[in-house]
């Protein structure tokens, strides 16, 4: 059979397969690996997977890819970004060195919304720009989806800038995007002190006007989600407000998401569970209770440890605890300019083996198979199955535990999305 793409002779392929839905507990530790396996893709589709010589038996191929010494694994999926922003926060990274903590940053009125009087001031095409630069970086360093997220606009108008500039990226970058309104992430500066009113807009004029760009847009048109999401903590929104904003997404018909257990266990993460979410994200100070909840749920457990190596701090979400209690989980950057100024999901997966005591295989399917899961795509992304989008990387090393074992570097030689050669890194 004739094909378009044969990858060939991969030291390891490792599938990350997992037809029945999200990994969880135990078989998050198995990656699928294949021995000199190879891949075969026509019209952006996987068709066929397995060991090599069976495989260039049955299929010949328009581009022949010899992956020798390589490591063939699917294309990194980053499910929880902030990436469309402008300026940045280097100032603030050197008060927390002299020894101001996040919050209180954010209290004095620096934090997130610093970020939104920079976003807010830039001209489209310089937030676009700068969005740009960063999803660059993304998908050299292996990332092939992102989920990006609003919440630097904080006002109608600039929260329709936000997923306006989404748009273009998503149209004009290999990396595909996956939209989110976060219209709750701050309190904003007119409405300080007035935190009910600011939702009352977020609810009644902001999340109706963003579910009708959305329903006008490609994304729609193309099957992908748009999902609302909410900041559940001190100083942000208490969980009757998150309520609001939860459910209003849920009567327009999207699919949520919540930032909970971040530094306060505030009861966010039982009324995401309880109205559905597809992931509850954060979880640093998710109680023992909390993951029993987790590992019961179909809700994606989402886990972050960037932020906490980049805010310097010694503790980290339990992971081993929500994998080890049957939750499925999924790592991300959260890439943002305060708390994870950070493009690269091989490092999130270095931090998360050492200080969280994931395996590498259970990081790896946390930023594939599982990531995907989180951004509802998990019928078409995350994983090197036939019917699935060839979505792969071709990573220099011998084998995947190397992606989670080095560090510093970057190991990814290829990219190919949707079965297109994107990005070449390295010659080899
Ligand atoms: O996921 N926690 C809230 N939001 C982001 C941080 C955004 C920012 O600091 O600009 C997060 O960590
Ligand atoms: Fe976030």
């Amino acid at each position: 059979m004739q094909v378009d793409l044969i990858i060939h002779s991969a030291q390891q392929l490792v599938t990350c397969a997992s037809p029945a839905g999200p990994k969880r507990g135990a078989a998050m530790a198995d990656v699928g690996p294949i021995a000199n396996g190879a891949v075969a893709v026509r019209d952006g589709r996987i068709v066929a997977v397995g060991p090599s010589a069976a495989l260039c038996q049955h299929y010949v191929a328009g581009t022949l890819v010899d992956a020798a010494g390589m490591v063939v694994c699917p294309g990194f999926v980053d499910c929880h970004t902030h990436v469309v922003y402008a300026g940045d926060r280097v100032t603030e990274f050197e008060q927390r060195i002299q020894g101001a903590s996040y919050l209180e940053i954010m209290d004095a009125g620096g934090g997130i919304v610093s970020t939104m009087a920079a976003t807010r001031a830039s001209a489209p095409e310089q937030l676009i720009a700068e969005s740009r630069a960063r999803l660059d970086r993304m998908l050299r360093l292996g990332t092939t989806t992102v989920e990006a997220k609003t919440g630097y606009g904080l006002s109608l108008e600039s929260e329709l800038k936000q997923l306006a500039a989404i748009a273009p990226l998503d149209q004009n970058h290999p990396i595909e995007l996956v939209p989110t309104f976060l219209g709750a992430h701050a309190v904003p500066p007119e409405f300080s002190g007035q935190p009910d009113a600011y939702v009352d807009l977020v609810v009644r004029e902001m999340l109706p006007a963003a579910a009708a760009w959305y329903r006008s847009s490609h994304f729609a048109q193309r099957g992908v989600p748009f999902f609302v999401d909410v900041f559940c903590e001190r100083g942000a929104f208490d969980v009757s407000q998150s309520r609001r904003v939860l459910e209003a997404g849920r009567a327009l018909g999207l699919p949520l998401k919540a930032h909970v257990d971040e530094f306060s266990a505030l009861g966010g993460l039982a009324l995401a569970l309880e109205l559905g979410a597809t992931s509850v994200d954060h979880l640093d100070v998710t109680t023992a209770e909390g993951i029993a909840q987790l590992a019961a749920s179909n809700a994606i457990a989402v886990v972050i440890p960037a932020v906490n190596f980049n805010l310097g701090s010694g503790h980290f979400a339990d992971a081993r605890a929500m994998v080890d209690a049957g939750a499925a989980l999924a790592l991300t950057t959260d890439i943002n300019p305060g708390s994870a100024p950070c493009p690269s999901l091989p490092l999130v997966m270095a931090i998360a083996c050492r200080y969280q005591r994931l395996l590498p295989a259970e990081a790896l399917n946390a930023v594939t198979i599982n990531a995907a899961h989180a951004l509802g795509l998990g019928q078409r992304l995350g994983s090197l199955e036939v019917g699935k989008q060839a979505d792969m990387l071709l990573v220099q090393a011998p084998d995947y535990r190397h992606l989670a074992y080095q560090f510093g570097d970057n190991l990814v030689a290829q990219v190919i999305k949707n079965g297109q050669m994107v990005e070449q890194i390295a010659d080899w």
